[in-house]
């Protein structure tokens, strides 16, 4: 356990809410697999999100968008089967509510009845993107909004910049913002907005907000788990603090072992039957 954490039991979709008016942080990491996911839930982590980001983590995809429901089902099933503690919330991949409200239904009780997660979260909030989250949550299914920059729309976006910089694009965001409150969103994350913005969208809502690059008046907080244990050294956008450097710890086990088979110092008699 975590010198930071004290666990007790589940975390409830109504204690994480609660957390907004007790002025409480929320803590959020992605995970992808049992390993990562059992650390960080004994480690005392509020909520897991198992990110669509996993094309990029654990496939090497340059963006987000190959990953299919299938994939998405293996990592969010990895991950429930390890987490005791923790809120997961699966990301509804790219392709899996555009095509219509029908197909992004059936696409979040997948990701729901084969994983075992809490909730399912889904970029955007067009007209197309509310009327999905608003079966989707008459479904009985809890739904984590994500506006700012939404990646499943780099293409049309054009690059993984700052939004929400002109006054239109900040009075959009907050208006969609309080249309997915309304709709019945549990949480908001907001991803790489200016601070301003994302303290005004904070106040305005009475759900929690969840921010990564959105500066420190989030209700809560959001990091890519390799990327915040500094296992990628060749990522470094400006919000990103490496709370370790486990690529030169585990590069400098992989040396030592190395070494120790080398020199036939590895298995020693007491390490061989
Ligand atoms: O997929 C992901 O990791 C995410 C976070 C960046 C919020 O959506």
């Amino acid at each position: 356990m975590s010198k930071h954490q004290v666990i007790t039991g589940k975390k409830s979709l109504h204690k994480l809410q609660q957390m907004k008016s007790d002025r409480q942080k929320i803590c959020m990491l992605t995970a992808y697999d049992y390993t990562m996911a059992k650390l960080i839930d004994q480690a005392g982590i509020d909520m897991i999100l198992v990110g669509d980001s996993a094309a990029n983590v654990m496939a090497g995809h340059k963006t987000t968008l190959p990953i299919t429901v299938e994939q998405m089902i293996y990592h969010a099933s990895s991950v429930v089967r390890a987490v005791e503690h923790a809120y997961v919330v699966v990301d509804m991949p790219f392709g899996s509510y555009q095509i219509s409200t029908e197909e992004a239904v059936r696409s979040a009780i997948r990701l729901i009845k084969e994983t075992g997660a809490d909730a399912v979260k889904l970029e955007g909030g067009d007209s197309y993107t509310q009327e999905a989250i608003a079966r989707i949550i008459a479904a009985g299914i809890p739904v984590v909004a994500h506006l700012g920059l939404r990646p499943q729309s780099i293409n049309s976006l054009g690059g993984y910049g700052l939004q929400g910089k002109s006054n239109e694009e900040a009075g959009q965001l907050l208006r969609e913002a309080k249309e997915l409150e309304a709709l019945g969103c549990s949480f908001l994350v907001l991803e790489k907005i200016p601070q301003n913005l994302a303290k005004n969208v904070s106040q305005e809502l009475n759900i929690p907000t969840i921010g990564i690059g959105a500066g420190a008046d989030t209700d809560g907080q959001v990091l890519v788990l390799q990327d915040m244990l500094g296992l990628d050294k060749g990522f470094s956008p400006k919000f990103l603090r490496r709370f370790a450097d486990l690529s030169s710890i585990i590069q400098e086990a992989v040396g030592d072992y190395m070494e120790a088979v080398q020199t036939k110092d590895f298995p020693s008699q007491g390490e061989s039957y």
